[in-house]
């Protein structure tokens, strides 16, 4: 049941058997004794609230252009790119556009102290974290490698956040050594700062990560800040975590709290929702003499996929929304965006292999595939699609499923999508791929993972990944 349910109904203890399971040796007292928030008199409105954000469309960065009907990026055919490069599908960036993102995030919070942290899940492109690091953004991290990699691309560790519900004790013991934000996420994860924090000498800043009920209204893979997600402790638990922090005084320090709802997430009303109570949960942690600074309300904004001329809320509608709430606490405020940051920023470049039918449906096939993007095939996500130059005049309009080669049905980039039939050889792009996309690829079927490159802010195209080759995948069995 979502936040709203807080209305109406008092909070229940937990019936569940695994309650009691859940006390971990290390805490000397049992009992578990139920946090009672207070939330009479929350305004909270996401439920009720159909309110179109204020602001207008989007401009894409990757755009048809009306004279020759040739698809542009930042003043470049996409064609003349896809024929220079050495091999397809690739990924194509636009460098400026992921600069724009960053500042509008930047903009929106101007006037309030602070953190940016980009969840490196969404993308872990070297040459990008280093941009955007640059640019000042902190980072989010999920594990130890991507500490590890956000340490390499030169993150300040102290706007570096450690995330996760099985963080491993020897990954925990580097963000103890680096001086990373830590978010509790569960007993055994506490259990396991304590020791990094002995292990490493350092006492650890750490946030609750709190799950705060929350319906984000996404998918249910993507949803995380609600009743049934795996993240983050139970809110009625919160005293235990409390005391167990208080138990700890030279190993913890207890900054901050911290959720994360989920993904894709397109009323911001939402976002407000949570920071009520997150507040809430914020001056009752207060009121037990904790001097506690930082509100973290995760990442989740959703972006334009449809390219349907929809007006979605921007990161100041999110920003603006939870504003006076953390001013009014003298918060300092985190957020953890990944998917607004980059997935605007980038096309999957592919080639039409050929057309077919099967009698009742027709397909493009491409050279790209759910190995290089998976996400239409993991989540049923909609990525808007379409052919990189103009159409031949006689080529007729059809419904196509668009697919790749690889030895599954589930492998369709998009599904009934309207086309003029394409030639052989044709360029065809997925767009909105920067985020998601090649930090989830793999090689199955070994279609090795595709090279990306990026257009720089005067026109140039650089390489910034190589592409994996036959070669890469042999080397793993050099000498066995
Ligand atoms: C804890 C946490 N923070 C931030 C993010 C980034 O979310 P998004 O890419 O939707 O902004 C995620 C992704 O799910 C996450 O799990």
């Amino acid at each position: 049941m979502a936040a709203t349910h807080f209305l109406s109904q008092p909070l229940k203890t937990h019936q569940n058997p695994l309650h009691k399971s859940l006390k971990t040796p290390f805490f000397s007292n049992p009992k578990i004794i139920p946090f009672k928030p207070t939330f009479k008199n929350l305004n909270l409105r996401a439920i009720l609230s159909e309110t179109p954000a204020k602001t207008q469309k989007f401009e894409h960065c990757f755009t048809k252009s009306e004279q020759d009907g040739y698809l542009y990026c930042e003043g470049l055919k996409v064609q003349d790119v896809m024929e220079s490069v050495e091999r397809r599908p690739f990924y194509l960036y636009s460098k400026p556009q992921i600069t724009r993102n960053v500042e509008a995030y930047v903009e929106a919070l101007e006037g309030l102290n602070s953190i940016i942290g980009y969840a490196i899940k969404a993308n872990n492109n070297f040459k990008i974290l280093e941009h955007l690091r640059q640019l000042g953004c902190g980072a989010v991290l999920v594990s130890g490698n991507e500490l590890r990699l956000a340490l390499r691309a030169g993150f300040d560790p102290t706007k570096c956040i450690f995330n996760g519900n099985g963080k491993l004790l020897e990954d925990l013991v580097l963000a103890a050594q680096e001086g990373v934000f830590v978010n509790v996420d569960s007993e055994f994860d506490l259990d396991n700062i304590v020791s990094a924090a002995r292990i490493s000498g350092k006492k650890v800043n750490v946030l609750l990560r709190i799950n705060p009920d929350v319906d984000p209204q996404v998918h249910p893979y993507v949803a995380t800040g609600n009743k049934s997600s795996k993240f983050g402790i139970r809110n009625e638990k919160l005293q235990w975590f409390l005391d167990a922090v208080k138990s700890h005084p030279n190993e913890l320090k207890l900054v901050g709290a911290h959720c994360h709802l989920g993904s894709t997430i397109t009323k911001v009303d939402i976002f407000r929702d949570a920071a009520v109570l997150m507040v809430n949960y914020i001056d009752q942690i207060r009121a037990q003499g904790f001097e506690i600074d930082y509100l973290n309300i995760g990442g989740g904004l959703g972006i334009d996929y449809y390219h349907a001329g929809a007006i979605l809320p921007t990161p100041r509608d999110l920003i603006d929304t939870v504003r006076e709430l953390v001013l009014s606490r003298k918060l300092n405020l985190i957020i953890e965006p990944g998917r607004s940051l980059i997935a605007n920023t980038c096309c999957l470049v592919n080639r039409v292999t050929g057309v077919k039918t099967n009698g009742a449906k027709n397909f493009v096939v491409i050279d790209g595939s759910m190995a290089e993007l998976i996400r239409p095939s993991l989540y049923d996500a909609y990525q808007h699609i379409e052919l990189v130059s103009p159409a031949q005049p006689d080529a007729e309009v059809s419904t196509f499923d668009v697919v790749g080669p690889v030895c599954e049905s589930a492998d369709f980039l998009g599904k009934e999508r309207e086309l003029p039939t394409p030639a052989r050889g044709a360029g065809l792009v997925v767009h909105d791929a920067g985020a998601y996309c090649m930090s989830m690829a793999s090689t199955y079927n070994l279609k090795m993972r595709p090279p990306e490159y990026w257009i720089d802010e005067d026109g140039t195209v650089s390489k910034i990944r190589h592409g994996e080759t036959f070669a890469d995948h042999m080397r793993y069995f050099e000498g066995l």
